[in-house]
Formats: C-alpha cells, structure tokens, sequence
C-alpha cells in the first residue's frame, strides 16, 4: 500500500458494493445500504439504470472481479449467520477495508466484531463512521500491518479477542495483496488464534493473473491498474494450493467456490455479471 494513504483497492470495492445497492432489488448480488458511506469519487450512481451502466462497464472491462467482489461477502455472511446460530460471538475480519457488516449486522446480538487492517485504511473507515454517526453492532479496531510479522493471536488477544472460544474469520479481498510468507504467517497465527470449530473464509487469485499468464484479459488488465495505484498483486494461488496452505497451517476444507460456483449459486435467472474464472473462495475449519 502507498505510505500513509488509505487502500485504493478497499475505495473500489466499496464502490461495486455500493453501486449494487441501487440496482433494483430483485437483481441486487449482495444489498450493502451502508457502503455509500465510504465512497468520495465518483458518487454513487443515483438510479437502478446508471447502476447497472457503471457496474456493467466495470464488469466488461475486468469480468468475474464484480461477482467475486459481491458474492464472497454474501457467502461470508452466510457462514457468519449459521455460526451465530450455534453460539459463536466473535467475528474478526482481516483487512476489513470498509466493510459494513457490522453496520448492517446489529440483528446479531452478543457478537463482538474486531475489524484489524492496515492503520492507514483503518483511520479513514472510523473517521467516515464517526461523521456518520451510524450506530454498529459492538466493534473493536486494531490496527495491523499484516507485512509487519506481530503475531495476530497475540495481537488480538491483547484487544480482547478470547482465544480459547470459537470464532468467524473473514478474510476478504487481502490475500493476494500480500507477501507469500506474510499469507503463510498469517495462517499458522490464525491457527493459534482461531479455537476448535473456529471457520475461516478467505478468496485467492490464481497464481497466472500474478505471473501474467492468465488467459482473463481484464484479469491482466486490473492487475496492472492495482499494481500502478500502489496495491501489486504478490501472492497467486492455485485451486490446489489455496485450500492446501490451510491444510498445512492446521484447519479442514468445509468447502472451495470458484467465481462460477459463486454466480450459480447467487446470481439468480439473470445475473448482471460475468463469471470469468480466475478467483476461488475458500471456507475452512479448525480441527
Ligand atoms: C481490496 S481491500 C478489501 C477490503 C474488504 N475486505 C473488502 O472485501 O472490501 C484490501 C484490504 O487489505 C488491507 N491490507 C492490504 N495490505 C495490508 C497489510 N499489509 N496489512 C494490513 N492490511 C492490509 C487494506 O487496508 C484493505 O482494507
């Protein structure tokens, strides 16, 4: 990330999300009525049709990154809504961006959010909230490189995480932005975090956007805007790898969704984006 500059890549997904919430309802992917917050430029587009225009433009240039934009955090609040049910009350989201879950998540009563991401995207989210005034459900703010090497258990258990009850990790839209052994640290550290019965969700990109062999031209093509804007893609995964880098670090595949997997599941009779195949979403557990 460019020093002191809050992430570009979180303003961009704020922006999809935000831009989905005023497509008409029945063809909306995810409905995140809080991400208009976050965005400065462009607005928001104000009506159904200039939504669908811009998210239809983005989504020709870069096709697949808006589904897997949308639908790993519709997935994510899927597996955070059953754990919720079986007692799990504590959510932490790694490089949490301006994600709004635990705006529009107050319905969970006695879940407590700890939103870690880099100090510099983090500042910006709270003054946003703070000026906002919207309440959250109960959130505690911990300010983390991930390139930095502070162990997260020991760094949230300072913040109050419980190490020793199960949890719900998102860990969305970051592990590609990172260094391959900060990836792998953060998993073994997440492992020591996370109790038995704890899930993780995280999404990857495969390996050929970062070594530039993908067939997906707008694959190519936002790798290089990112890397341009101060965000370089470093961390490229396979099908294979994604999941079995979990495996190593001590958890067990609950299950692995590629963009494809995403739209047919979600999309509805007539999604308004492509379903290019070049990112995975994956769910462990830890044994
Ligand atoms: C593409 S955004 C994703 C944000 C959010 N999870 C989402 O899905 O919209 C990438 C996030 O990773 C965070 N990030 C990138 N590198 C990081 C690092 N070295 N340490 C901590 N956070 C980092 C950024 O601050 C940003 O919030």
């Amino acid at each position: 990330m460019s020093a002191g500059l809050a992430s570009d890549t979180a303003h961009l997904t704020a922006r999809a999300r935000a831009a989905d919430a005023v497509v008409e309802p029945a063809r909306r992917l995810l409905d995140d009525q809080f991400a208009h917050l976050f965005v400065t430029e462009p607005p928001p587009p104000a009506t159904p049709r200039e939504a669908i225009t811009r998210l239809t433009a983005l989504d020709t240039a870069h096709g697949g990154f808006l589904a897997e934009i949308l639908l790993r955090q519709r997935y994510f609040e899927e597996v955070l809504t059953r754990a919720a049910g079986t007692g799990v009350n504590q959510v932490v989201l790694l490089g949490a961006g301006y994600d709004s879950t635990a705006l529009r998540r107050r319905d969970l009563t006695g879940v407590r959010f700890f939103e870690v991401d880099h100090p510099s995207t983090q500042r910006a989210k709270v003054a946003v909230l703070e000026r906002a005034g919207t309440a959250t459900a109960p959130v505690t703010y911990v300010p983390v490189d991930f390139e930095a090497g502070h162990p997260l258990d020991q760094v949230l258990a300072a913040a109050g995480f419980d190490t020793s009850r199960s949890c719900v990790v998102g860990w969305l839209g970051v592990s590609f932005f990172l260094r391959p052994e900060s990836f792998r640290r953060a998993l073994a550290d997440l492992a020591r975090t996370c109790a038995p019965g704890s899930t993780v969700v995280y999404d990857y990109m495969d390996a050929s956007v970062v070594d530039g062999t993908s067939p997906y031209p707008g694959a190519l093509a936002m790798a290089r805007q990112v890397g341009e804007r101060g965000e370089p893609y470093r961390n490229g995964l396979t099908a294979e790898t994604a999941s079995r880098a979990a495996e190593q670090a001590g958890f067990t595949l609950l299950e692995h969704l590629r963009v494809p997997d995403l739209v047919r599941r979600y999309g509805g009779q007539d999604p308004y984006c492509r379903d290019d195949d070049f990112m995975g979403v994956v769910a462990v557990e830890r044994a």
